[in-house]
């Protein structure tokens, strides 16, 4: 199936808002978000804004650019906006919340086997540095409900466990967890706990104040497509006093009647472009107009395509769906079988052969990872605005080939 400007299926009449190279089938938005036009523009006026004086910027316009933020946001994730912080990623935000916790030698973090890499890495370190000790519940993949969930992450709970760590939605498994149910039960063991919703705004409707979690941490530029570097961080009112950025600003020894710290001192964390932050509103504008019903409307039609994408791809290869439908967001992850012996040491631009192998012969952009913790490999899709059903049913056809070509190759 070589790829021709003829054969390559088309994207939906809304592809127009984003500058997506025409040459690709972009499958892959859950991974960096792709910005729409309107957007970057509304990001460029407040560079230039910036640009233009710079000292009236960060010394006067910053603040109150980032309370308009802080309200449309509250709004929008349902809790108090001064309870809310900013911050460039949530790698970031997540290593923010651990700084800021005070771990003690022995104290165990409660994690599962689906969580992203970024929050392992991290404690990690703090485990070398604190001798705290990281505890993984094994979540199984394929799964069959959320109970599978609950059961797995509460028996790995210990008298030691200090803070647990949840994804709203998975990023290699692409699910629905069970979060609020999740935190109330670790609450009434006396746990603390973070949720990773990295994936969720946009994917799923949040409502902070009813998930009642310590800390929540999100991204905005993945599902709401605002510039990258553009995430946040809600805190308990109770946890705030003390709870300070990673870097403190020059600012932060000056006393202030007119803020609180947990505001003054993550809004300004130093010379930096906070256009992506600042630029929020206008995404989230973007998406509250694009489709009648506003982002809900979006959400579902982006839900109602990822399930009859994977279907399709399902059907084209003959591979299992691994997870029921109601656990999925606006991504679905197919289950690959193993990268063959053969391949193994073969040099990937992308992390897998078969990954590269459809970029280069397919102009198909679609992750394929191996997780040990789960099984074997993956490739993960999702559905956004500019996406059609045709794009999925081409990937399936691909895919359906490479893993033909890969068994060919290996019994060879
Ligand atoms: C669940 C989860 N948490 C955290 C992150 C890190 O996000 P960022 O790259 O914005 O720091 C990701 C990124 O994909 C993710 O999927």
């Amino acid at each position: 199936m070589k790829t021709t400007t003829s054969t390559r299926p088309s994207r939906s009449e809304f592809a127009t808002h984003w500058r997506l190279d025409p040459a690709i089938t972009f499958l892959n938005h859950g991974s960096y978000g792709a910005c729409p036009e309107v957007v970057i523009d509304a990001q460029n006026e407040i560079r230039a804004l910036m640009e233009r004086e710079p000292v009236r910027f960060f010394m006067q316009h910053l603040e109150r650019l980032t309370d308009v933020v802080r309200e449309r946001v509250g709004a929008f994730v349902n809790c108090a906006p001064k309870d809310l912080a900013f911050a460039p990623n949530a790698t970031v935000a997540i290593a923010t919340v651990l700084q800021n916790i005070d771990f003690k030698p022995g104290d165990e973090i409660l994690v599962n086997t689906h969580e992203y890499m970024s929050a392992i890495n991290e404690l990690g370190r703090m485990g070398e540095r604190l001798g705290t000790k990281t505890v993984k519940a094994k979540v199984p993949f394929p799964i069959t409900d959320e109970q599978q969930v609950i059961d797995a992450v509460m028996a790995a709970v210990t008298p030691r466990t200090k803070l647990a760590i949840i994804s709203h939605i998975t990023s290699p498994t692409a699910i629905i967890l069970p979060v609020k149910k999740l935190t109330d039960l670790l609450h009434a063991r006396g746990i603390r706990v973070l949720i990773d919703g990295a994936h969720a705004p946009a994917q799923v409707t949040l409502d902070v104040t009813d998930l009642g979690a310590d800390y929540y941490v999100a991204d905005f530029h993945k599902w709401v497509s605002s510039p990258k570097g553009s995430s946040f961080l809600h805190v308990q009112p109770g946890l705030q006093k003390g709870f300070r950025p990673i870097s403190l600003s020059s600012r932060v020894h000056n006393v202030r009647d007119d803020r609180a710290p947990f505001l003054a001192e993550f809004d300004y964390v130093g010379t930096s472009d906070y256009s992506a932050l600042l630029a929020v509103p206008a995404a989230l504008d973007f998406f509250d107009k694009v489709l009648p019903g506003g982002i809900p409307a979006l959400m579902k039609r982006n839900h109602d395509l990822v399930v009859k994408g994977r279907a399709a791809v399902c059907k084209a290869t003959g591979l299992a769906p691994p997870a029921p439908e109601d656990m999925l967001p606006s991504m679905a992850t197919i289950l690959l079988p193993a990268l063959p012996a053969a391949a193994r040491n073969t040099r990937t631009v992308f992390g897998d052969p078969l990954q590269d192998r459809l970029v280069d012969e397919y102009r198909i952009q679609v992750p394929v990872w191996a997780l040990p913790d789960c099984g074997t490999r993956f490739t993960r899709i999702s559905a956004q605005l500019y996406n059609t059903l045709a794009e999925f049913e081409y990937l399936g056809k691909a895919l359906a080939l490479e893993l033909e070509r890969e068994t060919r190759t290996d019994s060879e």
